[in-house]
Formats: structure tokens, sequence, C-alpha cells
């Protein structure tokens, strides 16, 4: 199979022309998971357009991603993605250099929309296609934001799919040090945010939640593995066993209960439906929707996306996002108007909240991530951490770090939280080191992979 560079045909991987232009400007599409993404970076540092396209919103509804649906969406998301990214960076297709997809790891449906736009893209422009690696993309990702990281550093990798201790040497020179045994953090935050009703993705929730909460509950750390491995399975079992030995169960009378994850604590309801909707001690006439908590309520109706009704006298609250705690309201409607005064949910034994349980969560499955990088640093004497992925928007992650780092003179290197979570700008600046260190573009024939080693 061919590939084009400079309007030329050449064979796929051969042609490097590229490596010695002074600037160097590449037009990045990243659609691995439900973000559909593309970017416009020069010189892989300076981003002129960034373009996220979420379809958290989608997937939320489901609690996870789709596989199937974030495919479809990407088809349908791409081209207008793609124009944006090129319009908001000023210039037209003739001042971008190449084109760089992600090719894996992911989900592959979803990964085969982008690279098949990739594809007619590089054909249809004749512009030299590059394939970068998903994980390679969120550690590029650093030399966007800082400029001042200096090899050799510490990588510590954390996402929805990938849980890593890395040392990078060079651009092109990394070399895991160890990786999860099970799960990705990411996806243990996601799954321990499913079983505690909140909505998906996790991550963000856990950490909301976990601010009013008190790290009292000891999860067990898992075993040692003697390296810098991680594992995040047998913390997600322990706040399922302990949500399921702790909680307070009362008694019922069930009109109508349906659906995924309802929680119905001591309630006498007409109606419950949706997705993690919960409702204790409530006596509401009518609860609809997702992730809908309603506390001790006695509302005629609650309904929508994420509303929070706790202790409150309602006869209307719906919207996205309201939060109405110990509140005695005709009507609380809007979008994420938040009217707290009390931390509301499940109610467990001895006084723990669910917060508490978030917060416990929370601590120790960042207490690993910490640990295994400060410990690579400390034992390779190596002075800088880098935080990439999802995870590493985490505030309690990152100020356990610092904390931690401080104390040994090892410098922390956090990304704005639009760099941790999946974008095409990331890609944009792999494709670039890659190309600076001689590495071949791809042809035609490239295909997407599930997943990818580093
Ligand atoms: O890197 P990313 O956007 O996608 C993957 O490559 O997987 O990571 C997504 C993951 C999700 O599991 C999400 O719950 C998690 O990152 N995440 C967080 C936070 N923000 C996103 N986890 C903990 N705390 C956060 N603030
Ligand atoms: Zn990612």
């Amino acid at each position: 199979m061919r590939a084009f560079l400079n309007g030329k045909r050449v064979d796929s991987g051969k042609n490097m022309d590229l490596r010695d232009k002074k600037d160097l400007t590449i037009l990045a599409i990243e659609s691995s998971c439900d973000e559909t993404a593309a970017a416009v970076v020069r010189n892989g540092r300076e981003i002129l357009s960034n373009v996220v396209a979420s379809q958290i919103d989608i997937h939320k509804r489901f609690g996870g991603v789709v596989p199937e649906i974030a495919s479809r969406n990407h088809t349908l998301a791409l081209p207008n993605v793609v124009e944006k990214a090129l319009s908001d960076s000023g210039l037209d297709f003739g001042g971008i250099d190449a084109i760089a997809v992600t090719y894996g790891a992911g989900l592959l449906g979803a990964l085969l929309t982008g690279v098949s736009y990739a594809k007619g893209l590089s054909f249809a422009l004749k512009k030299p296609l590059f394939a970068v690696s998903h994980v390679r993309g969120h550690i590029a990702a650093n030399y966007i934001a800082h400029g001042d990281l200096e090899f050799p550093y510490i990588c510590a990798l954390a996402s929805g799919g990938h849980t890593a201790v890395l040392k990078v040497s060079d651009y092109d020179d990394i070399r895991p040090l160890g990786s999860t045994k099970d799960d990705a953090a990411g996806e243990a935050f996601d799954k321990a945010a499913r079983v505690l009703g909140l909505p998906y993705p996790g991550g963000p929730e856990i950490q909301r939640l976990a601010e009013n909460g008190r790290t009292i509950i000891n999860f067990t750390k898992p075993l040692s593995f003697g390296g810098y491995d991680f594992s995040f399975s047998g913390l997600k079992t322990a706040v399922i066993n302990y949500i399921a030995n702790n909680k307070i169960k009362t008694d019922k009378t069930e009109d109508v209960i349906e659906r995924i994850g309802v929680e119905n604590d001591g309630a006498k309801a007409d109606r419950i439906e949706g997705i993690g909707v919960e409702s204790g001690g409530a006596k509401a006439d009518k609860t609809v929707g997702n992730g809908i908590e309603n506390d001790g309520v006695k509302a005629d109706r609650a309904e929508g996306i994420d509303v929070e009704n706790g202790g409150a006298k309602a006869d209307r609250a719906e919207g996205i996002g309201v939060e109405s705690g110990g509140v005695k309201a005709d009507r609380v409607s809007c979008r994420a108007d938040s009217k707290n005064g009390t931390e509301n949910g499940m109610r467990f034994k001895n006084g723990i909240t669910r917060a508490d349980i978030a917060a416990s969560f929370q601590l120790a499955a960042v207490g690993q991530i910490k640990d295994a990088a400060v410990r690579a640093a400390v034992d390779l004497g190596v002075k800088r951490i880098a935080l990439s992925g999802g995870v590493g928007a985490n505030r309690k992650l990152r100020e356990e770090l610092a904390a931690a780092c401080a104390d040994l003179g090892i410098g922390t290197y956090f990304l704005p939280l639009g760099l941790c979570t999946d974008n095409a700008a990331m890609i944009a600046a792999e494709a670039y080191f890659m190309i600076r260190k001689g590495k071949p573009c791809a042809g035609l024939e490239l295909d997407a992979k599930a997943t990818v080693g580093i």
C-alpha cells in the first residue's frame, strides 16, 4: 500500500522529508473512547486549536460508554470537529504539514472511525499520515504544558484504560516500570462511583462527593507486588462489600421500582424509575431520571439529571445538576443550581456517609499511584514526576503527590485539566516528536488496534 508525502506517492514509512523542516504544523484526530477530538499544534508544543466534543451526556444514561453508540457518534461528529479545529487554528489545509491519528489503544470501532477519517484526509490532501499510540499521546501532553520539563522524568499515567509508572528518558525512550494488574485507576473510580449511585464518569463525581467526606474507612491495601505495579480490583470489591455490609435497611412499600441501580430505602413511593435513583426515607409520588437523590423528602415530583434533593419538602425539583439540600421549596428548577446544606444519599451504620466512603476510596486509590511513582523516582534517582491521564486531574492525587515530593526535593508537573483527559492536541504533540525522531509515516493500510504496547 502507498502513502503520500508532499504530494508524491511514496512507499509508506520510507520518505521522511518532514524531519528537517523548520516548522511543523500537525492536524490530529482522536476518537479512542467517548471524546471526538481534533487539534492543530505547531512544533509539538504550541496549540493553535483544540476541539473536544464529549459524548458523556449520551453515555451517562447507560452508566458507562457503549462502544457501538460511541462509534456512531464519532462518525457524526468528526467532520464538524475537524472543520472547527481547522478554522479555530486560522489555517486552511494548505497550512497543515501532516495528519496524525490515534490508532490504539481503545475501543476498536471508535478508533476505526478516526483512523478511516484520517486516512481519507491524508489521501485527499496528499499529506503524510502518522499513527499515534494513545498512551504515548497522554505522555506527550506534558511537552505542551511544560516547556521546562527535562529528561529523565517519571510519568505516572492514570486514565480510564491504563495505569502505569514509566521512566521517560527521551521523547522516544520510554521504559515501563510498573502497571496495573487488573483494573485501570479510572475504571476503579467509575465502578466505585456506580455503586455509590453517582453518574458516569465517576472520577470527578467521587472527587466532588469526597470533599465533604472523612477518610475514616481503612480500605485494605493490595499486597505489594514488590515492584511498581498496581491493583485496583480488590479496592473496588472492598467498596462494594462495605456498602453491602453497612447499609441500613428499612421497610419499604413499593408500587413501582424499576431500572438500574434504583435504591429505595424506607420509601413509600408510587413510582421510582431511572438510573442510579436514590430515594431514602422518602414519601414521593414520582421520582424519574438519572442519578436523582431524594433523601428524607416528601416530594410530589423530582425529575431530571443529577437532581439532589436532600431533606427537602419540595413540590417539584427538576433540571440538570440541581441540588436542593434542606430546602423547603415549592419549585427548584434550573441547571446546576446548588442549595446545599446536607450531605445526602444512602444511610450507613455508625454515622458513615456516602461522602466518607468516597473520600476513603479516593485516598486509597490515589495513594497507590503516589506511592509507586515516588518509590520509582527515589529508587532510580529521578528528580521529576509528571502526572498524565484523566485521573491525573484528581485534586487529592495532586495534593498527595506534591506533598510527598516536596519533602524529597522531587519536582512535580501537573497538566491543565483539558490536557489530562482525552484530547487530540496530545496526539499532535506525540506525532511531532515521532517525526523529529525519524519515525516512519503510516500507509493507507493502517488499521486500528484495541491494544498497543508502550
Ligand atoms: O484519560 P481519559 O480521559 O480517558 C482514557 O484514556 O481512559 O480518562 C478518563 C478517566 C475516567 O475513568 C474518569 O472517571 C477519570 O479519568 N477522571 C478522574 C477525574 N477526572 C476524570 N478520576 C479521578 N478524579 C478526577 N478528577
Ligand atoms: Zn486517554
